[in-house]
């Protein structure tokens, strides 16, 4: 079976063993770790792979990016970087993702296929309309995989042939003019303090974005309709399954996973905190999408900003939940210490207090 796994700690021994084998530099896929001996991988090479692909502690000009191995079976067999999006030098330069197979394995389809993976990535993370690719002109294999996985040549120059592909992530979700207009629309269905609610969430998502790394006007509109299922009326944990599937009957299903996402930052309905008001089916629609999605940086950066956004502006974390939880008279010990665990993620990865970040004293709805 091939497969494409984060760089993690688990497989500390076969990652050492595949990055100490890697070349320093193999057309133009640089190793910053050859022959490192295990001590070293794990103290320093992994650590920095991770902190790569959390965005933090960048050097100056580097953007967020994570780093995959591609596995066949319970072997490593090649290595996938994504860049999370591009910065200047990666536009006209090596773009977003950056592959090398070891050479026992080339020749049989594994480049495509791990391409072909890291594509599935990349179409939830990117927000550019194409991937940005780079190959050697030296290397017809590479630009092979490449043209196989929908690449078109776009321009070369004497060492290169540059690269894109089509990012049909781009576009799951609404543009910000009509996630406003399907948020006008639906207050008109349902009137209350919930549509403000949502501005300033989308307020704080943005300006939260920008400083880590994120897409600004993704964020804003995930944070405009994370509470969109109460266009269909008051309720609870319905509110929810109501988001998701008028989201995806508008086919935007990033914007459908944080209508579900928002309000589980553990990951469970358990922790849920409203009134259980949804039908059997409703439930268990719940409870499947919630067992299929692995939580990324949009669904904890929207479950923070509801956690901090009111209907007149931005809110303290505690204030706000505590307001919660009179209002619903609990509030769930595990979703309450999540809530300030997100808070300090940003905070370190923004290197800045959230609510400096998000204008708490200056902003109003
Ligand atoms: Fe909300």
């Amino acid at each position: 079976m091939i497969y494409l796994k984060k760089a993690n700690p688990e497989d500390l021994e076969r990652e050492w063993l595949f990055v100490r084998e890697m070349p320093e530099d193999e057309n133009g896929l640089s190793n910053t770790w050859p022959n490192v001996s295990r001590v070293d991988f794990e103290s320093k090479a992994l650590p920095s792979m991770l902190r790569f692909a959390e965005g933090r502690s960048l050097p100056e000009g580097y953007v967020p990016e994570t780093f995959f191995f591609l596995w066949k079976d319970d072997e490593i067999v090649g290595q996938f970087r994504l860049r999370h999006y591009l910065c200047e030098s990666l536009r006209v330069g090596a773009g977003h993702i950056g592959y090398i197979i070891a050479k026992p394995f080339r020749r049989q389809g594994l480049g495509t296929e791990g391409l072909r993976l890291t594509l599935e990535e990349a179409h939830r993370m990117v927000p550019e309309e194409e991937i940005y690719l780079r190959v050697n002109r030296n290397n017809p294999a590479s630009l092979h995989v490449m043209l196989c996985n929908g690449g078109r040549i776009v321009s070369q120059d004497e060492g290169h042939y540059y690269v894109r592909i089509a990012n049909p992530g781009k576009g799951r979700y609404p543009s910000v003019t009509e996630a406003r207009e399907i948020l006008a629309e639906a207050e008109q269905c349902n009137p209350g303090p919930w549509g403000n609610h949502s501005r300033t969430a989308a307020h704080c998502a943005e300006r939260i974005a920008i400083r880590c790394g994120m897409c600004p006007d993704k964020a804003y509109v995930l944070g405009l309709l994370h509470d969109i299922g109460r266009k269909f009326g008051k309720r609870h944990l319905g509110h929810i399954s109501d988001g998701y599937s008028y989201m995806m009957r508008l086919n935007y299903p990033d914007a459908a996973r944080i209508c579900l996402t928002h309000s589980f930052n553990e990951m469970r309905i358990e922790g849920y905190a409203g009134n259980f008001d949804t039908t059997e089916d409703e439930t268990a629609l719940i409870r499947a999408k919630l067992n299929e999605v692995v939580p990324d940086d949009y669904d904890l950066l929207i479950q923070l900003c509801d956690a901090i956004s009111g209907a007149e502006g931005v809110m303290d974390i505690i204030e706000r939940m505590s307001d919660v939880k009179r209002r619903y008279g609990a509030y769930d010990q595990g979703k309450w210490n999540r809530n300030l665990e997100l808070k300090a993620l940003f905070e370190n990865r923004m290197h800045m207090d959230v609510y400096e970040a998000v204008e708490k004293d200056r902003f109003h709805t």
